[in-house]
């Protein structure tokens, strides 16, 4: 791999051991998939909760250790109760689990981490432009950096964000190369999408059929918005590893179709009808009866907007007893929702509010769940971590509030 003589110096541990360390692990994954090259990078988005915690805690406090600090803009995915709030007493955990969130909070914001929690950094301040490559984490982060924003990343990988971050620098290949950002499969929309829950389902129907692919999409209408794109891309990426696709007309290297396929013939065709919607909806509702244990929401993590709807939904109403009924949120939209008054209406109908958290973390078999009901396609393909033990129910916000209060 090609190296300035600056990166020469920074892997010979003249910039300290965290930036050695940091080089040595940079240029040997980049030498893995045939970069040739570092690109620089001044975005990050972190993660410091990983399912092998022993591995993770170790190596964030060895790079914390070592002096590590971040150079780049780095902001960090949800986490396990972070410190600003505690529902242990009602939602236990581990003491293993415990240890390590906190352990990873605390290295992690020893380098200099922006502390948001939350797995829509695009919203809060850590905004690539069009054609900038940036290394973040992030499945659905990622492929809203790629497709939204015009910006530039693979899905970085545990200790290659830290390390992204601590050197401003990322391996150039993949999804930062001109020649992998063309699309390659092609989705005709024949369906009128009106609401999140379409965009959501059109989402899981894409990964489903397309993995690994970049789609190039015909039909989105033109009011689609960044926060449709957000829940869309969240499940393409969930059910089928999509990390990119071309929106026509609506994402920023896809005035065209032309310009999206770059000239080339899709290799594949896929038209989406309201019948297919139907039965993607059927498919992830994996629920025998009608008993839920739970109501997830906020996957990926909601706006204002959506905070608004909800509480609208839920005003002078009361969740059941025998139901949880979870949102998930960033600080910063729970700030500015409590400060507008939904979050005190939430508060009084029985909403649990998971403040820079996500249940993809939580330990929930011991919590007993059996069915949780979301609005989420990426919750509905992606709970639990493990062997699936849990059945969903998958409904519209609406669905999920008439579920919780009847
Ligand atoms: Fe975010 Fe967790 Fe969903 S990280 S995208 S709320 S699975």
């Amino acid at each position: 791999m090609y190296l300035t003589d600056e990166e020469k110096r920074m892997l010979a541990g003249e910039e300290g051991e965290a930036v050695r360390l940091s080089m040595e692990i940079l240029t040997k994954f980049g030498d893995v998939y045939g970069a040739e090259r570092l690109a620089p990078v001044r975005s990050v988005h972190a993660s410091c909760m990983y399912p092998n915690f022993s591995v993770a805690v170790e190596m964030m406090e060895k790079f914390a250790e070592l002096g590590g600090k971040f150079r780049t803009v780095t902001t960090v995915n949800p986490t396990v109760n972070p410190p600003n709030i505690n529902r242990w007493a009602e939602f236990p955990e581990p003491e293993e689990l415990k240890e390590a969130a906190i352990r990873q909070m605390s290295a992690i914001r020893s380098m200099g981490v922006i502390p948001n929690w939350s797995c829509t950094p695009y919203f809060q301040g850590n905004l690539p432009r069009r054609g900038e490559p940036i290394s973040w984490i992030e499945s659905s982060a990622v492929i809203f950096a790629n497709s939204v924003l015009g910006a530039r990343t693979n899905r970085t990988t545990m200790g290659v964000d830290i390390a992204s971050a601590i050197t401003g620098r990322v391996p150039e290949f993949g999804l930062l190369l001109d020649e992998n950002r063309v699309g390659n499969v092609l989705v005709k929309l024949e369906f009128q999408p009106e609401s999140m829950f379409d965009y959501n389902t059109i989402g899981f129907i894409i990964g489903k059929a397309f993995s690994g692919r970049v789609p190039v999409i015909e039909g989105l209408p033109s009011w689609t918005t960044a926060n449709h794109l957000k829940v869309m891309g969240a499940a393409s990426a969930t059910r089928g590893g999509i990390a990119f696709y071309h929106a026509v007309g609506i994402t920023p290297e896809a005035t065209n179709s032309e310009q999206a396929f770059k000239g080339r013939t899709p290799e594949l065709e896929l038209s989406i009808r309201e019948k297919d919607i139907k039965a993607a909806i059927e498919e992830m509702c994996t629920i025998k009866g009608d008993k839920v244990d739970a109501v997830l929401v906020g996957c990926p993590h909601p706006t204002v907007g959506e905070i608004k709807e909800l509480t609208e939904l839920l005003n002078g109403k009361k969740v059941r007893q025998d139901i949880k009924f979870c949102l998930f949120a960033s600080s910063d939209v729970i700030g500015w929702s409590r400060q507008m008054g939904y979050i005190d209406v939430l508060e009084a109908s029985g909403v649990r509010i998971f403040e820079g958290d996500c249940i993809i973390f939580h330990n929930i078999e011991a919590w007993g769940w059996q069915n949780i009901a979301t609005n989420s396609a990426k919750y509905a393909c992606s709970l639990p971590p493990g062997p699936t033990y849990l059945d969903v129910l998958y409904t519209d916000i609406k669905g999920c509030v008439d579920l919780a209060t009847t």
